[in-house]
């Protein structure tokens, strides 16, 4: 049950879009669930701080906006019908639905719990969605069902039947999940499928992130393949741009690639935090692990044409303010500390 203080404050909430947020205390959650209060939105985030990495990250991803008067925070698990009604009591219009276990190698590992939470979990938003007379539904999807494809760049009309992963597949599955009731009861659905996305708050376990951390504590890198494999890799502004016009723009069903359309060899990706944090790289190489894929590369004609979407944040520009962010969390410089007179 809401308690009657989150029930009050649903209540004074008179903004005309209200927007419920799955996995909101996430990285690109955390922001969009910003971006949407900025744009006067009123907005629910329902998260259960799963620990896939440290739930005070989460934590401190909502601290700017925790308290917020048009900010409703429903602490829960998508696959609790309980916390479906709780945080459908907010009565949202759309639903933007992030939440996922998000990691490659974690599927790997627990392909079950993947499938669980990323199938029946979108399954069971999709559905609550049906019984709340929500008819608006955005997905979070991903470029890893593109596959281990050599052609590029991959296009939305591209065959995506050979995921590398339970993650690439979970995530397939989800946009099946989507288009069978987009198909049933005409709801307004789109998903997005984003290419790498980074910047403030990125994921701990991420490339970028974890190669920041080892270079600016003079610790090394480890480096699978021989450098070559390349990933499209999004500023976290952009994709917020995609989403939103996504929003403005849900009818029918859609799917739209989210990418710079860019695709940054992995040395270069190591090379360009390197001259953002003047620190040399120390690199360990091992081979490629299981579910890796050589490339992705967007082609965004589409998100172009129909949503506007112009990705304008290039790969130094962006690990400048994702390094910008690393060290106001963590003091980290990089450069020898001053010495004291
Ligand atoms: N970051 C990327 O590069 C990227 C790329 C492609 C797709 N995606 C997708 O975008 C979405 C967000 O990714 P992210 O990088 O912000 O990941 P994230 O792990 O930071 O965010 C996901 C959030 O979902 C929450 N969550 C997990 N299981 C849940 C459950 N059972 N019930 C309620 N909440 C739950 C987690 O606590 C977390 O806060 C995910 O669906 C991910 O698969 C991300």
């Amino acid at each position: 049950m809401l308690e009657s203080t989150a029930k009050d404050r649903i209540g004074k909430m008179n903004q005309s879009e209200r927007v419920l947020v799955t996995g909101g205390a996430g990285f690109i959650g955390s922001h969009l669930c910003q971006r949407l209060l900025a744009r006067g939105s009123a907005v629910c985030c329902l998260d259960n701080f799963d620990p896939a990495y440290d739930p005070a990250i989460k934590e401190r991803n909502l601290a700017a906006i925790a308290q917020k008067p048009s900010f409703l925070l429903v602490r829960g698990d998508i696959l609790d019908p309980g916390a479906l009604d709780e945080a459908f009591a907010f009565q949202p219009d759309t639903v933007i639905h992030l939440a996922a276990l998000a990691g490659v190698r974690d599927s790997i590992a627990q392909p079950a719990r993947t499938m669980l939470v990323n199938v029946v979990g979108t399954t069971n938003l999709l559905e609550a969605c049906c019984r709340h007379g929500v008819r608006r539904f955005l997905f979070g999807s991903s470029s890893s069902v593109y596959g281990d494809r050599k052609q590029v760049p991959f296009s939305e009309e591209d065959r995506v039947d050979d995921p590398q992963s339970p993650y690439a597949a979970s995530k397939k599955a989800g946009e099946l999940a989507c288009y069978s009731y987009h198909a049933l009861y005409a709801m307004d659905i789109t998903c997005l499928r984003f290419f790498t996305v980074y910047g403030p708050r990125q994921r701990p376990e991420m490339a970028i992130h974890r190669f920041v951390r080892a270079i600016l504590a003079g610790q090394p890198v480890t480096l699978y393949g021989d450098g070559s494999s390349s990933r499209d890799y999004t500023y976290i502004d952009d994709c917020l741009d995609g989403i939103t016009a996504a929003l403005d723009r849900l009818e029918g069903y859609r799917l739209y690639n989210l990418g710079e359309s860019v695709s940054i060899r992995l040395d270069r990706l190591v090379a360009t935090i390197e001259a953002v944090t003047g620190k040399e790289a120390i690199r360990i190489y091992l081979p490629n692990q299981a579910g890796d894929v050589t490339t992705t590369f967007a082609n965004i004609d589409r998100a172009r044409r129909d949503l506007g979407y112009q990705p304008a944040v290039g790969i130094e520009q962006g690990i400048r303010s994702f390094v910008q962010w690393f060290q106001e969390q963590t003091g980290l410089t990089g450069q020898p500390p001053l010495s004291k007179e």
